[in-house]
């Protein structure tokens, strides 16, 4: 018999990954620098994720290889002995909001067996996720948001004004949010971080029902591979503003340029998905520092063994 590959071992090893990152990132919250607290956080993950015994693929990460030095899509990571496992990745989940000192900023991590992770092309998605519990399909990423709304809200015995929606705030939603406004649901403006606002529909406290909207297609495959685990739907689509951004879906594979990926198609096997707060915020408290120590907050969920961890950390500061 072969040793499982998706341990809760593996698991708590990437939430240390995603605490170093946040770590090194939060020395660098409110410095208005948007790239140097991305760097940090990059450094950080990748000396972090080169500790770890594994044979490790990058499938989502810092960009093409002649973009990025690091952690660039296809890099090699790991100790170089045990499972073979793909890894997407946003070391910096909000690098505005880092540097702004705003709340919502996250370092994130997402591991599957090889070929578990959709190789997403660094486009742009649209988007739409809704918790557990739902018929399957019981919304439609092609409607407009304000039917699903409908939909959620009748399967739900609520009313429309009952029922949040977490959108990216950005003028090219604006047909979203008049047609969210006109059944009269609650919608959450965000202004960075569309992870943290899929991972939001699966928890009541939230008061987010369903996310909708375009965002980043590698912050798709993340949300994707937490849904995995929590449970929840998600539609989306790939889309591309020219034909650069269409040659560069090519390359990694993409054939069909209109397909609508579900959950099962961004993360098709068993995944691992951690998450650490840099700043404050809705999922997960900062990093905070005083007396020598360092203090985190992390989330992390194995979809192969069920299990779902909230993580609190004291360290002393190195
Ligand atoms: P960064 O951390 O790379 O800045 O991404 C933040 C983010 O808000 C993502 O969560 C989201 O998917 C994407 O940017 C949206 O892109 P845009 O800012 O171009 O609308």
């Amino acid at each position: 018999m072969t040793a499982p590959i998706m341990t809760d071992d593996l698991a708590f090893a990437a939430a240390q990954v995603t605490a170093r990152a946040a770590i090194s990132a939060a020395k660098l919250v409110g410095r208005g620098d948007e790239k140097a607290a991305d760097q940090a956080a990059v450094d950080a993950m990748r000396s972090a994720l080169n500790e770890m015994p594994m044979k490790g693929r990058i499938v989502i990460g810092e960009g093409e290889r002649d973009e990025a030095p690091m952690l660039y899509i296809g890099e090699e990571v790991g100790l170089g002995s045990g499972p073979a496992i793909d890894i997407a990745l946003d070391p910096l989940e909000g690098t505005t909001l880092t540097a702004k000192a705003m709340s919502n900023a996250l370092a994130v991590l997402a591991l599957a067996p090889r070929g578990g992770l959709l190789h997403a092309p660094d486009t742009y998605m649209d988007k739409l996720a809704i918790g557990p519990g739902y018929d399957k399909d019981i919304v439609d990423l092609d409607a407009p948001a304000g039917d699903n709304v409908l939909k959620l809200a009748k399967a739900r015995g609520v009313k429309p004004e009952d029922i949040g929606v977490c959108v990216l705030d950005r003028p090219r939603h604006a047909a979203i949010i008049e047609s969210l406004r006109a059944v009269g649901c609650r919608v959450v403006l965000i202004s960075d971080g569309d992870v943290a606002g899929v991972i939001y529909t699966t928890d009541p406290e939230t008061g987010i029902d369903m996310y909708v909207g375009s965002g980043g297609a590698p912050e798709g495959v993340l949300a994707a591979a937490a849904l995995k685990c929590v449970g929840g739907q998600f539609q989306g689509r790939l889309v591309f503003r020219n034909d650069d951004e269409r040659r560069r879906a090519e390359r990694i594979g993409v054939t069909d340029f209109k397909r609508r990926y579900a959950l099962n198609d961004l993360a098709s096997t068993d995944a691992i998905f951690a998450a650490t707060g840099v700043t404050n915020g809705t999922l997960l408290g900062g990093v905070k520092g005083a007396n020598g120590h360092v203090r985190t907050h992390s989330l992390v969920m194995n979809s192969a063994t069920g299990t779902i961890t909230e993580l609190k950390t004291k360290a002393p500061r190195k």
